[in-house]
């Protein structure tokens, strides 16, 4: 699988990590940094992520730094980008199948090496169910549209 990874300094030693176990695994890994352990800011690195995983440059992308937190505010910036916040295997695995998510955010103050692992082979091995959850995860950019009604005021078909 194309993929892409970043972190800032919060996160640089996880995505070492992480990225060595990705090639090992035959992946083939884009990463846009940071590499030192200075400090730097996380939505330099986020947006590099999600600019590759917007323009199909790339099929998912990993973002780590402290919380995982900024990173994922930052990703979900950008055009078709589902980034999601894990710190479990069951939402890794969920949060593809039910929620096509495309990015996922690690907490490298939150969860350990191995944990950090896990959840990246349980995101990138589970597949996305589509049938009632495409029309869900169609309806995230639809809801966010000037157009879409607004629940509990009436009106239109999608209320
Ligand atoms: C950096 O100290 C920290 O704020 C950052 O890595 C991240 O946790 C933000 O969401």
């Amino acid at each position: 699988m194309r993929l892409a990874i970043g972190a800032d300094h919060g996160g640089v030693e996880l995505k070492a990590r992480l990225a060595d176990h990705l090639r090992a695994l035959g992946h083939d890994v884009d990463d846009v940094g940071t590499f030192g352990p200075e400090s730097c800011d996380y939505p330099d690195f986020a947006a590099g992520v999600a600019r590759r995983v917007t323009s199909g440059g790339v099929e998912r992308g990993i973002l780590v730094c402290g919380t995982g937190q900024g990173m994922a505010m930052t990703a979900n910036r950008f055009p078709g980008v589902r980034a999601a916040v894990v710190s479990d295997t069951f939402s890794a695995r969920m949060s593809r199948e039910h929620n096509d998510a495309n990015v996922l955010c690690l907490g490298a103050r939150v969860v350990g090496p191995g944990l950090a692992q896990d959840i990246v082979d349980s995101f990138l091995g589970a597949r996305f169910e589509g049938g009632r959850h495409q029309r869900r995860v169609a309806g995230i950019e639809a809801a966010a549209s000037p157009q879409s009604p607004v629940p509990g005021q009436g009106g239109g078909e999608n209320a």
